[in-house]
């Protein structure tokens, strides 16, 4: 797509975008991850839309996904939610799996917590818990910042703090006042849809990987490209493969994040409730 034209299909879908907030201004924007997305359930004075009703938006293909922008109060800060992504192995560019995070940008969001479903690649890490993001490794084989730089974006964007410091700090801080066990890890994205065999798992040990899922990097790579602050935070739904002998399923994957989302809802709320107070 061209320049103009792509500037002029981005802005029919932030004008969509705010037309959805009425009269709010989220300030923070939340992409839900495979089983996550309960917690938009949850917001206040919400709005919802379909991604398919969201102009330059495609629809969302994977069973609990459910492909919706929610907007509401949370812990009384105002925040936009997406309630499923969009995933390269379903066929999507990477600059369309994108643009919603470019439209929630340029609505004036400044702040991206983006969560998914992990495998858990060090070995030290059980199937349900949390691990916040410090860094992340990109195996997608592909970057949603390949062709024209876009209006407000760095062409060659610096990746050394994509995972804001601060709100790591605080983010662990949350953790431990609520007594939630929270592991710090890179987190490396792989295309899929296949789940890794176990020599590829060895091989993202070696790497310095210490989980491992197919998303979240090309919506942290627009977002520190539009100068976004991003959090991350994985949750380790199984111990990736080869590490107990079983075979991996996303029914499993599905299950596991049914069982941490209490926990998960927990420190994300806090989170949000700090980001929202003056002092944060
Ligand atoms: N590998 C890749 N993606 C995943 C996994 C996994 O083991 N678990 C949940 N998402």
């Amino acid at each position: 797509m061209t320049t103009a034209s792509y500037a002029a299909a981005l802005m029919e879908t932030v004008d969509a975008l705010r037309a959805a907030c009425a009269t709010m201004q989220p300030r923070i924007l939340l992409v839900l991850g495979s089983g996550l997305g309960g917690l938009a359930d949850a917001f206040e004075d919400a709005s919802a839309v379909d991604f398919a009703d969201i102009p330059g938006f495609a629809r969302a293909a994977v069973v609990g996904h459910r492909g919706r922008i929610v907007v509401g109060t949370l812990e009384g800060v105002p925040c936009i939610a997406m309630q499923g992504r969009y995933h390269l192995y379903e066929g999507h560019e990477a600059d369309a799996a994108t643009l919603p995070v470019r439209a929630i940008s340029a609505l004036g969001v400044d702040t991206l917590i983006v969560t998914n479903a992990a495998g858990g690649v060090n070995r030290s890490f059980r199937a349900g818990s949390l691990m916040l993001i410090e860094d992340h490794i990109n195996m997608l084989g592909r970057n949603p910042l390949v062709g024209p730089a876009r209006d407000g974006e760095t062409r060659f964007p610096d990746m050394t703090r994509a995972y804001d410091p601060e709100l790591r700090a605080l983010t662990l801080e949350v953790a431990a006042e609520q007594g939630i066990a929270l592991n710090t890890g890179v987190y490396c994205a792989l295309l899929g849809p296949t789940y890794e065999t176990p020599a590829e798992v060895r091989m993202l040990g070696i790497l310095g990987a210490d989980a491992v899922g197919m998303s979240t990097v090309p919506e942290v790579i627009v977002a520190r490209a539009r100068g976004m602050r991003v959090l991350g935070i994985s949750l380790i739904t199984n111990e990736a493969a080869g590490h107990t002998g079983e075979a991996l399923s996303h029914d499993e994957v599905m299950a596991a994040s049914a069982g941490a989302a209490e926990s998960f809802g927990r420190l994300v709320r806090g989170v949000v409730r700090r980001i929202g107070s003056p002092v944060a």
